[in-house]
């Protein structure tokens, strides 16, 4: 069955590490008949949640006007959704961050879907991705009592400068992902 996939690529670097990556996913899921919409929130202007409470009184509509709107559909509508960011200081860029604040406006609303981690970073190994896996986690846990879950995750590891994934078995992990959605 054909299904809708979201990818919110946070990276702001052009043809960086993670948006190389994202597009790896996309290719997979395309190939398996999935519709595929990649957002890339560099090109977006989006505030930062500002915690007045509006969407928790009126049924979960954020009322800040801005690019979210248009996003707020589109996580709506899918079936799985992509976060997409390179590694920062252990976790995720600030404009994945902030993305990922004004999901609260839906975190008693979303239903059934299934969240997938896509990240690059310049460290080696595996232990310097802990924390970033374990944020990702903690977040869609957020959104849980709605039976979402969790699909896979993606690391490209030592990929420091923009291409380096490349020669990364990431590339293949990212593919099969989403081929495999
Ligand atoms: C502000 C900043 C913080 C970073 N922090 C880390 C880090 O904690 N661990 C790490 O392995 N790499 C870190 N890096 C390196 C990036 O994760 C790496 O360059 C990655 O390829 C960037 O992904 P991109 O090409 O998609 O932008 C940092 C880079 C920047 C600019």
């Amino acid at each position: 069955m054909s299904k809708k996939v979201l990818i919110l690529m946070g990276s702001p670097r052009k043809m960086g590490n993670t948006e190389i990556l994202c597009g790896e996913f996309a290719r997979g899921a395309k190939e398996a008949g999935h519709e595929v919409d990649t957002i890339l929130i560099r090109e977006k202007d989006i505030n930062g949640c500002v915690a007045c409470g509006a969407c928790r009184r009126n049924g979960g509509t954020c009322i800040q006007q801005d690019d979210m709107q248009e996003i707020y559909g589109l996580i709506e509508a899918a079936d799985a959704i992509v976060l997409g960011s390179p590694i920062y200081y252990y976790t995720w860029s600030s404009q994945m961050k902030t993305v990922l604040d004004r999901f609260y406006a839906k975190s008693p609303h979303l239903q059934n879907k299934t969240f997938y981690l896509v990240s690059a970073c310049h460290a080696g190994e595996e232990k310097y991705t802990e924390t970033m896996l374990d944020t990702f986690r903690k977040f869609h846990c957020c959104f849980r009592a709605g039976g979402n879950g969790e699909g896979g995750y993606v690391f490209g590891l030592g990929a420091g400068d923009p291409g380096d994934v490349k020669d990364s078995p990431a590339m293949q992990k990212a593919y099969e992902m989403g081929k495999a959605v």
